[in-house]
């Protein structure tokens, strides 16, 4: 026997918002990724349609939006009423034609049926500018902004309830970066100037697993704030696009919860850990190449710098070690969905993201397919486990990692289960046993696995899909049987 599970005894229910996805003004993610009006396959305000049935099909619960770094310099007013003029991006220096702004952002999510979460600019912008975003997105019809947006065409209040203020602005990368008792005050006056628009609104603050940043930043504003906002990413490709292989992602699952666990660790301290949970606002094992940006040498041709952003693209790059650890990651925002109340996959379209675009038409890549499973698959509550004896194998670098991640999940409409079963070894399957503490009837599997750890889906190519494993999985009284295949993402379902 190598797991127990409880089905009646569950931990917690898990927030959908902890499917959430991000996308930031960056390369091809806005325009020409969710945005391009001259597409034919785009509807008549402009956006792509194959985009918006591909995030529909995985049911996005929130979109964090505009940035990311982008946002640090980004003054919302240019993006929004008849006449556009477009803006040098200091962050990524390009110039963004302000076409989609907060009008368009809304419409976006409307069509998806999503909450908007908007990040604010806490680098070049002040606690006023916020508010004022605020005012044109949440204000019936008093003063300046909401009397614009109607102007604009937009009658009714856009009701946006997440907000964050500032990005990362911890960090010398950042724009306006910010030492921890500036940024403790900032954040104090513009949740201040905010709530004094409207009180209802659900505030984020960037931070990190940062003691000094944190302790700062939560007795100065904590009790403004409902949530805290972290990042992560695993695989460093800022400067050098060089991929880390699969068994070297497969070690970096050893460590996924460890920011999760250290502000678990200071919300507990500070007793907040009732009223302020995690927003894990940015996640991707892959970080996005941008070479010679947030450092001094900037780059001084278009060759240093922005044409290599396009290497984001190549689709190979994402395989099944970007799909299998995606699956971990979920898997670890469940064990801990009482404190991790929404996470953004970073991004969603194009540069690292699950959908890649192309003139005709989208590429699903491995990761959509482990939203797909998770959102439409797995359940809203979170059960109790036990591991017996759990085999372990070694990474480069002698990494000892877990082979098999599991969590396993129950409806609360109708006592049904899901589990998700990864099974991380390259080349081995695995034969497992879970004995469960009430009777089902019937089980089905669905793996994702494709033809080998570095398989891939591309234009013409769709290897790498979500099957029904008829021979993965087998109910014998209160025991299930599974095998899994080797480097499989893999969700059982089990009905009364
Ligand atoms: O590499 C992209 C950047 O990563 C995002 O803009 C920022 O929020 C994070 O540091």
């Amino acid at each position: 026997m190598n797991y127990q599970i409880h089905t009646d005894r569950v931990l917690f229910s898990r927030d959908p918002m902890i499917y959430g996805q991000f996308l930031e003004h960056f390369h091809r993610q806005i325009y020409g990724g969710v945005y391009e009006p001259d597409s034919p396959l785009s509807d008549e305000q402009g956006f792509r349609t194959d985009v918006l049935d591909a995030l529909r099909q995985i049911r996005v619960p929130v979109i964090r939006w505009p940035g990311g770094c982008f946002v640090s310099s980004y003054h919302w007013e240019k993006g929004v009423g008849e006449t556009r003029v477009p803006s040098f991006d200091k962050a990524w220096r390009v110039e963004d034609p302000n076409t989609f702004g907060t009008d368009e952002f809304i419409q976006l999510c409307r069509k998806i049926g999503c909450q908007p979460y908007i990040c604010t600019n806490a680098g070049t912008g002040t606690e006023e500018e916020m508010s004022n975003w605020m005012e044109y997105c949440n204000l019936v019809d008093e003063g300046e902004y909401a009397r614009r947006r109607i102007a604009n065409g937009h009658r009714e209040p856009y009701g946006v309830k997440y907000w964050s203020i500032g990005n990362e602005n911890y960090g010398g990368w950042e724009i306006g970066a910010k030492s921890a008792p500036e940024w403790s005050r900032y954040v104090l006056e513009s949740s201040k100037m905010m709530q004094h628009v409207d009180p209802t609104c659900s505030l984020s603050a960037a931070a990190l697993d940062d003691l000094d940043w944190n302790i700062a930043l939560l007795k100065a504003a904590g009790d403004r704030l409902e949530w805290i906002s972290i990042h992560a990413y695993w695989d460093p490709l800022w400067q050098e696009n060089k991929p880390a292989d699969y068994e070297t992602c497969m070690g970096r699952t050893s460590a996924l919860g460890t920011s999760i666990r250290k502000v678990r660790g200071l919300l507990n301290a500070m007793g907040l850990e009732h009223r302020i949970k995690i927003a894990f606002d940015e996640w991707n094992l892959r970080g996005w190449h941008h070479p010679h940006a947030h450092t001094i040498a900037q780059g001084i041709t278009k060759d240093d710098y922005l044409l290599p952003r396009d290497e984001n693209d190549i689709n190979s790059t994402y395989t099944m070690a970007d799909a299998v650890f995606s699956a971990c990651f979920l898997n670890e925002l469940l064990r801990n969905a009482d404190i991790v109340g929404m996470a953004n996959f970073a991004p969603i379209v194009n540069t690292r993201g699950a959908i890649f675009t192309h003139p005709e038409g989208i590429v699903k890549r491995t990761t959509y397919h482990v939203f797909d499973l998770y959102v439409n698959h797995m359940h809203d509550q979170v059960l109790a486990q036990f591991a017996y004896n759990p085999d372990r194998y070694s990474t480069p670098g002698d990494v000892q990692v877990d082979t098999i991640d599991l969590v396993a999940t129950r409806d609360s409409d109708t006592g049904a289960l899901a589990i998700s079963a990864i099974n991380k070894h390259a080349t081995e399957p695995r034969q497992i046993e879970i004995a469960l503490d009430a009777p089902f009837n019937q089980c089905t599997m669905h793996t994702l696995d494709g033809d080998s750890p570095d398989d891939y889906n591309d234009i013409g190519r769709d290897s790498v899909q979500i099957r029904l494993n008829t021979d993965g999985a087998k109910l014998d009284g209160n025991t299930l049987h599974l095998t899994l295949p080797p480097h499989s993402v893999n969700v059982i379902e089990c009905a009364k």
